[in-house]
């Protein structure tokens, strides 16, 4: 799997985003290794810290959208739902470096990041009902709560999107900096944490988040549902099929 790369150095795991082709959009493939590597490094002594990265011109362009035309085929859970729940329950330091748009699902699994480095470039955006979408990944609840109920409103009514800027005033990313600095960035940081006592880490994680860990969960299994029934409708249907014409035009 080379649109996901894994690379594990000492007790940091740096899962990237390698499809800058497609704008790093996440396809039901990515979306399984980066669920089993999450997975993994819950349980592995050994690794401490997870830092998510896209490249500096892009983070993602969020779900593929061919494969929400035509989902393949999947005989267990669905690689989608085993990512959103490794990320939401991940026990250890989560940390992610943004650069360029990052786009669905590129915003809403950052509100499960515990530090998140943000280009000067980084643009996010949530644009489920222009699409004939819901929010997935507890975002309707994760939102308001970390922006204040009127901007998530602008955000996930309107979809419009937002800038680095807005974003660290509202307190859901941690820094700005040059885009060639994000990645190093989030390493320096992320090896300040693996040098910390893991256990106070764990402990201290968990007690920040206890008071939502349920409401997410059973919130995610909602929107999921949700989801699910109106990516089948025609307002979806039409808002994906015009994309990938737009796109197949655009090369004849
Ligand atoms: N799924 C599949 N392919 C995607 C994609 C997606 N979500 N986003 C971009 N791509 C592909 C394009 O089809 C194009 O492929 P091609 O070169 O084979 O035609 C390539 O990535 C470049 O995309 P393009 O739109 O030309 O790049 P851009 O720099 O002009 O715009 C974005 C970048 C991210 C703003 C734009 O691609 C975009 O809006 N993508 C869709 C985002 C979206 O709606 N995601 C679903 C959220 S629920």
């Amino acid at each position: 799997m080379t649109d996901v790369l894994i690379d594990r150095s000492d007790a940091v795991l740096t899962i990237t985003l390698n499809r800058v082709e497609k704008k790093n959009s996440i396809t039901v493939a990515m979306y399984a290794a980066m669920a089993d590597a999450l997975s993994a490094a819950a349980t592995d002594d050994a690794l401490r810290v997870v830092v998510l990265q896209g490249h500096e011109s892009i983070f993602s362009a969020g779900n593929d959208i061919g494969d929400f035309l035509n989902p393949p085929a999947v005989t267990a859970e669905p690689p989608v739902y085993r990512f959103l729940h490794a990320i939401s329950t991940f026990p250890k330091p989560l940390l992610a470096a943004v650069c360029g748009p990052a786009v669905g699902i590129g915003t809403t699994l950052l509100f499960h990041c515990d530090l998140v480095y943000a280009g000067d470039n980084a643009a996010f955006s949530m644009p489920f009902v222009n699409l004939g979408l819901c929010p997935e990944a507890a975002s309707s609840y994760l939102a308001p709560r970390l922006m204040g109920y009127g901007r998530a409103a602008e955000a996930l009514l309107l979809g419009e999107p937002f800038l680095a800027e807005a974003a660290l005033e509202m307190g859901f990313i941690s820094r700005i900096v040059p885009p060639s600095e994000a990645a190093a960035l989030a390493q320096r940081q992320a090896r300040k944490l693996a040098a910390k006592p893991l256990p106070s880490l764990i402990e201290t994680k968990r007690l920040m988040k206890k008071g939502q860990v349920a409401i997410v969960a059973e919130r995610m299994a909602e929107e999921g549902a949700s989801f699910a029934r109106l990516l089948r409708e025609p307002a979806a249907q039409q808002a994906f099929g015009a994309f990938m014409h737009k796109h197949a035009v655009s090369k004849t």
